[in-house]
């Protein structure tokens, strides 16, 4: 049998499930048919699965909406030393240049290009080399792992105030790669309705989306130049709840959000299995320092735990 391969996630991706792994662990059914995650940004629960073993011969399909992302997933595992040369150049460069190095590949370098091949084509499948290792370099040393873009479709994150940031982590991306080349896993880039709808009894489905703001301070939703509205919550409500009646084993977080609570209370998720699970977690994304404390995070699931 295949050794599990010890990978991570590579990118730093805001809302990332690095905290909430503990939790979301307990819930890992004993049985896979098959996997989805729908809502990737760093793959925090798929790299905790194939660390762990749990993956195992069944087919993998691993997907996300920001065809950036998905474009650097895409060179991560088809071309990761390509990937690791370039970033190691980025990363010579900010230790000579820091913040000015950051807005010269971001503004210079990253969006020219990055504009460039949109007007190609704009498919996660061409990202190229050189923007998936800028992309890596602006994740490791802007700020925060936020991904935003204007409203001209130019990335515009800041950069972070990081003392001496890792930016090249060669194990970790050769790593990340292996577990992304293991036969059976696919990755692609499309909106999460369209992957989850082909999941089947026995499949496991975990639906990490952007959660639905707290309050108008905390309204941070935009990985992708969409949003994700209201409409968009209570879609993946009526996805979760024909998945769960199909015998699809769904797990799912969101914010402790009233809207959410009121949609995953309804009587269609709870007769169709779904339980909800109020879990204290320490959100990192918020530009008022004072404003980032303990709060409720929502696990949604039809798995009983194991303790
Ligand atoms: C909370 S993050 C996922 C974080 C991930 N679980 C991790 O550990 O890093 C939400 C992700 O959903 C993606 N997304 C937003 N709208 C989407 C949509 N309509 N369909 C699919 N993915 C979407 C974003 O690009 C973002 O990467």
């Amino acid at each position: 049998m295949a050794p599990a391969i010890d990978a991570q996630p590579f990118l730093k991706w805001a809302g990332g499930k690095r905290q909430l792994l503990p939790v979301l662990r307990t819930y890992y059914p004993a049985r896979v048919r098959g996997y989805l995650e729908p809502f990737l940004g760093s793959g925090a629960v798929f790299f905790d699965l194939a660390a762990r073993g749990r993956l195992r011969g069944c087919p993998v399909h691993l997907s996300d909406e920001n065809p950036d992302l998905v474009g650097c997933y895409l060179r991560v595992r088809d071309d990761v030393e390509g990937v690791i040369g370039e970033l190691g150049r980025l990363a010579e460069g900010h230790a000579q240049g820091g913040a000015d190095f950051y807005y010269e590949i971001r503004d210079q370098r990253f969006n020219p290009a990055r504009a460039a091949w949109h007007a190609a084509d704009g498919d996660a499948g061409s990202y190229p080399v050189a923007l998936a290792a800028a992309l890596l370099y602006l994740n490791r040393t802007g700020y925060n792992g936020l991904f935003r873009l204007n409203s001209r479709g130019g990335y515009n994150v800041p950069a972070g105030r990081y003392v001496r940031p890792r930016i090249l982590d060669e194990r970790r991306l050769r790593a990340a790669s292996a577990a992304l080349n293991v036969s059976g896993v696919a990755v692609s880039c499309r909106p999460f309705d369209a992957a989850a709808q082909q999941a089947r009894r026995g499949d496991f489905v975990y639906f990490d989306p952007p959660y639905a703001p707290l309050g108008r301070t905390a309204n941070f939703r935009h990985y992708t130049a969409r949003g994700f509205s209201d409409a968009d919550q209570a879609r993946l409500q009526a996805l979760a709840v024909t998945l769960a009646g199909r015998g699809v084993q769904v797990l799912l977080s969101n914010s402790s959000a009233e809207s959410i609570v009121a949609l995953y209370g309804q009587s269609t998720a709870t007769s169709a299995g779904l339980t909800m699970r109020r879990v204290p977690a320490r959100r990192a994304i918020n530009t008022r320092a004072d404003r980032r404390g303990p709060v409720d995070e929502l696990v949604v699931t039809n798995l009983a735990p194991v303790a």
